[in-house]
This record gives structure tokens, C-alpha cells and sequence, in this order.
């Protein structure tokens, strides 16, 4: 009854090879990851710096001088403002996502891209140049325009250029540049964070730069997808597009299929009004529950805050960073999982496995706080216990690294029509955003009320989320893109919002 059986029928191989050409486009538009991961990176490291503390967030330096033995380690980096400052950059992301879903659909993902990585470049450079707190926020805010704007059209772009046997594999280039980003953000701030003065920070946040830099100049050279193009009216050089591409002459079954989707496409004129109807609605839910659930993960807990969370656990500054570069290694090392996993044999036996090792790492790590800390928080770790404790947020970022990092971005760019794919896809990068804001500022509160139990209710949401994947995300591996809709007419309980003809009728005239 589960979705994964249905969909093998659909499965189709058109010709083609990967090309040169296809392959630079691939990297290139992937790197668009590099942005978001160095911010996702850059964040922690500098909040828990004692000089940039002192110059923005007076009071948080205070408070965390202050912490002695007899002070709550739960509580000790709770601040609003701070958070705040972590957190801005996704209200603007989300904004930005939305505009990119106009963009991408009326001048291309290419266009989209390329602006993102401009807006990213000026907020970096603001970001460096600081030197109070609204300049770091107005910095924030425009990384995080560029942000939205990237993260909406770099997937959809994967997803379109790639052979269908291979899409799992280039749309989790996006994952790995992510990763990346967040890994050199941390090594970043392991070395700056050693350096006398304001340059430590000024070179963390400024850094950003150079992926804006990357993204603006890379992406120039993009082609635009040939469904792209089609959705723009230019099916001549859509057709060259695949060609090239494709490496190959006979796309015309590619092509053809292409076209018949495009056809659906035009009788829309207004995607964000016709993604809400009934026949869109398995697409919609889903593409609203994934990035909901990724988030709620915890994932960003561990990126934004491992430095605050390992000195939460009683680890030295040097350590903390050091433990941060460590999990961002795992990070990176684990997607190569996906990569391998994913189009052999599917999206849904990675989400499974993940889900079930991260579901195991949290309430691991709840008992071992339980039992050191306690309600009060009031010990520090021993070596022992701390090393357990690096190891199973290892085990977590692992599991959450083959599995929902890189399938929270390939599951939505892959199940819209043409007509509604840069709504969907932008649904998707906005809830992502939102949620990273909202754990992004509730997790040092939560920390400090919840305090270990914070981990069991992350792990119970682990098991909804399984839950919600077995019954109803159908596997997609191997279908073409175009035809990946279909399968939801076929699903136990997707099927009953199949549209007949005259619903479609109907619809098209609503939207
Ligand atoms: C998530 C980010 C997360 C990153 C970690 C991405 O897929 O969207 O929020 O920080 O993975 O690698």
C-alpha cells in the first residue's frame, strides 16, 4: 500500500549521454549550494566569538563571562537579539524565493541565478564592512535575497538538465556545494576565530564573498534549460539545448514529451492560484511537508549552533570549533552516500535508513544529557562523555546528510508539471527558509526550558516524518521528469485527487 511499488511502470531511459558541457553546467549550477552553506556555516562560529560579542551583543558577552559553575550551561547564550542576527537572513530568503519563482519562469533559471549571486556579493560585502548592528543585519538581510533566490532556481535547474536516470545524482550536487560551503565556513572561523582584534570576524562574514563570486561569474556562462526556453516560447533552441546537452541527435521522444507538457503549461496563466487546486494537491502537500519535516529534523541545530551547543556541553572555545569542523567533515563525506544510493535504488530506502539512524543519534544524545546534566545543566562533560557525544551528533549529521539534506531538495524539483514547477519549487525553498528561522530561533530558548528533552521531541517528530514518508511519498527514481506527476494518479491515496477531464476543464478556467 506504501508508495514505492507504483511507480516502476514509468520508468523510461531517453538517449543521451553526459556531456562535457552537460557536466560543467551541472558543477556550476550546483555551486550555487557554496552561498547557502557558507552562511549556513559562518553563523555560529562568529556568534560565539568573545571580540565580535563584545561589539554587537554587549549584554550575551556578559552573561557568558558571568557563567560559573553554578550556572544554568543550558541558558547561557539565550538572547533574542542574537538569535535575531542569525535568523534575518531567512525572512528576506523567503521573500526572495518567492520573486525567483516569478523570475525563473518569465527570464529563466539562468537570469534568476546570476542575480541571486549579485545580491549575495553586495551583502557580504556590507557584512564585512560592519560596524554596528543594523549594518550586520542589512547584510543578512541581502545574503539572504541572493539566497532565496539561488536556492529556488539551482535545483529546479539540476533536476531539468539531467537524464532521468541520472537526476538524483546532479540534483545532489546541490546538496554536496551546500556542504561544502558549510564546511569551509567552519574552518573559516576555526582559524579566524584565533586572530586578535575585529578581523577575525570581518574576515568570517566578508569570506562570503568569494561563493557570491563563484555563483555571479559561473553562472554567466550557464545555458538555460531547454525547458526553460520552451516555457519562454523559443522551441528552436530549446531543441538545440537538448541536443547539446544530450550529446546526442535523437531527442525526439525527450522532446515531444517536452512539448505535450509544455501545452499543459500555457492553458496556466497563474501557477500560484492554480497550485492550491485539487489536481496539484498531492504535489502541493508534499512539497510543503518536506522541507517542513527537514527542518524539524534539528539538522540546523547542529549547524548554526554546534560551537554554542559543544560549549553548552563544557567544551573550550578552540574545541568547540574544532568539533564543529568535524561534524561539517562528516557532513560533506556522508553525501557521497546519497550520490551512489539514490538513483540505484531510490529515494525512499535513503530516507528510511535515515530517518532511523537519526532517530537513534537524538535519543542517544538526550540520555546522555539526561544523565550528566540533568534539569539543572549544572556539570561539565567528562572526556569520555564528550567524545560519545561528538560521535553520535557525527552519526546524526551522517544519516541526515545521505538522506533528507539532499532529497529535501530533489523531492520537489522533481514532482510539479512545467506549469506549476517554479511555484512548487519555490513553496519548497521558502518553507525551508521559514522553518530554518523558526528553529533557528527557538532552539537556544527551547534548549534552555526544554533542555534535554528537546532531543526526545525531535526524535518523535523522526518517526512522523518516517511515518509520513512509507505511506505517502511514492519513489521516483528513473522517471522522466514530465511523467513523474502521473504516478500520484496511480497511489493508494494520491489517486482520489486524480483529475478527470472535466475537473481539469474546470480548473483551467479558475486559474
Ligand atoms: C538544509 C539546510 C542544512 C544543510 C545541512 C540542507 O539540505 O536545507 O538547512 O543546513 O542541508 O547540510
Amino acid at each position: 500500500m506504501a508508495g514505492g511499488i507504483i511507480s516502476s511502470n514509468n520508468a523510461k531511459e531517453y538517449p543521451g549521454k553526459v556531456t562535457a558541457f552537460m557536466r560543467l553546467s551541472g558543477i556550476m549550477a550546483a555551486a550555487c549550494g557554496l552561498m547557502f552553506g557558507y552562511d549556513i556555516g559562518i553563523s555560529g562560529g562568529v556568534t560565539s566569538m568573545d571580540v565580535f560579542l563584545k561589539k554587537f551583543f554587549l549584554s550575551v558577552y556578559m552573561k557568558k563571562q558571568a557563567a560559573s559553575s553554578n550556572q544554568n550551561n543550558y541558558c547561557k547564550f539565550d538572547s533574542q537579539l542574537l538569535t535575531l542576527f542569525t535568523s534575518s537572513l531567512y525572512i528576506t530568503g523567503l521573500i526572495g524565493s518567492i520573486v525567483a519563482s516569478y523570475a525563473s519562469r518569465r527570464f529563466g533559471r539562468k537570469a534568476t541565478m546570476l542575480s541571486g549571486g549579485a545580491v549575495y556579493l553586495v551583502g557580504a560585502a556590507v557584512n564585512g564592512a560592519a560596524y554596528a548592528v543594523w549594518m550586520l543585519i542589512l547584510g543578512r538581510l541581502l545574503l539572504g535575497a541572493g539566497i532565496g533566490l539561488v536556492i529556488q532556481a539551482a535545483p529546479m535547474f539540476l533536476s531539468e538538465i539531467a537524464l532521468p536516470q541520472k537526476r538524483g545524482f546532479w540534483n545532489s550536487g546541490f546538496q554536496l556545494m551546500i556542504t561544502i560551503g558549510i564546511l569551509v565556513a567552519n574552518l573559516v572561523n576555526y582559524g579566524t576565530g584565533k586572530m586578535k582584534g575585529d578581523i577575525g570576524w570581518r574576515l568570517s562574514l566578508g569570506l562570503a564573498a568569494v561563493p557570491g563570486i563563484i555563483v555571479f561569474v559561473g553562472t554567466f556562462f550557464l545555458p538555460e534549460t531547454p525547458n526553460s526556453l520552451i516555457e519562454q516560447g523559443e522551441e528552436g533552441k530549446a531543441l538545440a539545448m537538448l541536443k547539446k546537452i544530450r550529446g546526442v541527435e535523437d531527442v525526439n521522444e525527450e522532446f515531444a514529451d517536452l512539448l505535450e507538457a509544455s501545452e499543459a503549461s500555457k492553458k496556466v496563466k497563474n501557477p500560484w492560484r492554480a497550485i492550491v487546486t485539487r489536481k496539484y494537491r498531492p504535489q502541493f502537500l508534499i512539497t510543503l511537508l518536506i522541507p517542513f519535516f527537514q527542518q524539524l529534523t534539528g539538522i540546523n541545530v547542529v549547524m548554526f549552533y554546534a560551537p554554542v551547543l559543544f560549549q553548552t556541553l563544557g567544551f573550550k572555545n578552540d574545541a568547540s570549533l574544532m568539533s564543529a569542523v568535524i561534524t561539517g567533515l562528516v557532513n560533506v563525506l556522508a553525501t557521497f552516500v546519497a550520490f551512489f544510493i539514490v538513483d540505484r535504488f531510490g529515494r525512499r530506502v535513503l530516507f528510511f535508513e535515515g530517518g532511523f539512524q537519526m532517530l537513534i543519534s537524538q535519543v542517544a544524545i538526550g540520555f546522555v544529557l539526561l544523565a550528566k546534566f540533568g534539569t539543572k545543566g549544572v556539570a561539565t562533560l567528562s572526556s569520555g562523555w564528550a567524545v560519545l557525544v561528538v560521535v553520535l551528533i557525527c552519526t546524526y549529521t551522517a544519516a541526515f546528510a545521505w538522506s533528507w539534506g539532499p532529497l529535501g531538495w530533489l523531492l520537489p524539483s522533481e514532482i510539479f508539471q512545467l506549469e506549476i514547477r517554479s511555484a512548487g519549487v519555490a513553496i519548497n525553498a521558502s518553507v525551508n527558509l521559514f522553518m530554518t528561522f523558526v528553529v533557528a530561533q527557538a532552539f537556544l530558548p527551547a534548549l534552555c526550558h526544554v533542555k534535554f528533552g528537546l532531543f526526545f521531541i525531535f526524535a518523535c517528530i523522526l518517526i512522523i516524518m518516517t511515518s509520513f514518508v512509507y505511506y505517502l511519498l511514492p519513489e521516483t527514481r528513473n522517471i522522466p521528469i514530465e511523467d513523474v506527476p502521473k504516478i500520484f494518479n496511480k497511489h493508494w491515496f494520491w489517486k482520489r485527487y486524480a483529475s478527470n477531464e472535466e475537473e481539469e476543464d474546470r480548473d483551467r478556467n479558475t486559474t
